[in-house]
């Protein structure tokens, strides 16, 4: 992964059904990414198809927001890699606090999916994240370091270098939530960086690209993307309207 790459995604939840979806990635059709920006779209996964049809020539990426880690059999209600990466994608988010907080996702769970994208050449956007009541007790560090030492277990040096962490604290997402203050997000991605120097090994050139996610807008992104451990960032509300994505991008671009 370039070092100079700056990351800006947006995770589209549980919004925008085929119709909307492609009248969105529409949007990004002529899209000229600033250099050394790489932006991609988690859309639901009705939508998923649609959208990678329509984005497939351009440099926006594409991801589902889920999947499970068989690649097929009795898992009713789930999708796999395989049937995502035949869909176009290109990556998939896995661990979004909203799936461990209501799908009952854990740290194993999210461990088997990581192996399950990369056997299948997708990239893992591993999403972390302290609750409001580990905030409170001052164990955000051990909790994010637990949850990335999990997540990457067992992964080989090279998909090492295919995979994102992205650190989005549980009381910072949504409209319920206050964005995380940038000397705190400094603090936390510097003690993260040091968690996974660990994994890909001290001397290892592997730059696994660390983002932030909760809350962020047009007034604070440029607070996140200039620290100097964070490769940026992950939006939800404030990325769904594609001319406010596009802001975005030109914001740090
Ligand atoms: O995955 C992105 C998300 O959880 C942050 O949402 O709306 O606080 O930017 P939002």
């Amino acid at each position: 992964v370039d070092q100079k790459s700056v990351w800006i995604g947006t995770n589209w939840k549980m919004n925008k059904g085929p119709a909307e979806a492609i009248a969105a990635a529409r949007a990004f059709s002529n899209f000229h990414l600033p250099e050394g920006v790489r932006c991609f779209l988690a859309p639901p996964a009705t939508s998923l198809r649609d959208v990678c049809s329509v984005l497939q020539d351009t440099p926006m990426m594409v991801g589902a927001q889920n999947m499970f880690w068989e690649d097929s059999g009795a898992w009713t209600g789930e999708i796999s890699a395989p049937m995502v990466a035949e869909c176009g994608a290109s990556t998939v988010l896995l661990g979004h606090s909203e799936r461990r907080q209501h799908f009952g996702e854990t740290d194993w769970t999210v461990n088997r999916k990581v192996h399950a994208a990369l056997r299948h050449g997708l990239r893992p956007l591993i999403c972390i994240g302290d609750t409001a009541d580990e905030f409170e007790f001052g164990v955000s560090q051990e909790t994010l370091a637990r949850q990335t030492k999990i997540a990457l277990h067992g992964v080989s040096q090279e998909d090492l270098g295919r995979v994102v962490v992205i650190y989005e604290p549980v009381w910072a997402i949504g409209s319920a939530g206050r964005p995380a203050e940038a000397p705190f997000v400094s603090e936390i991605h510097t003690k993260l960086r040091g968690v996974v120097q660990g994994i890909v090994g001290r001397n290892s050139s592997v730059r696994i690209p660390l983002l932030y996610g909760g809350s962020v807008s047009q007034a604070n992104i440029c607070d996140y993307v200039a620290l100097p451990d964070v490769d940026g960032v992950l939006v939800g509300r404030a990325g769904w309207d594609p001319a406010d994505f596009i802001k975005l991008v030109s914001r740090v671009g």
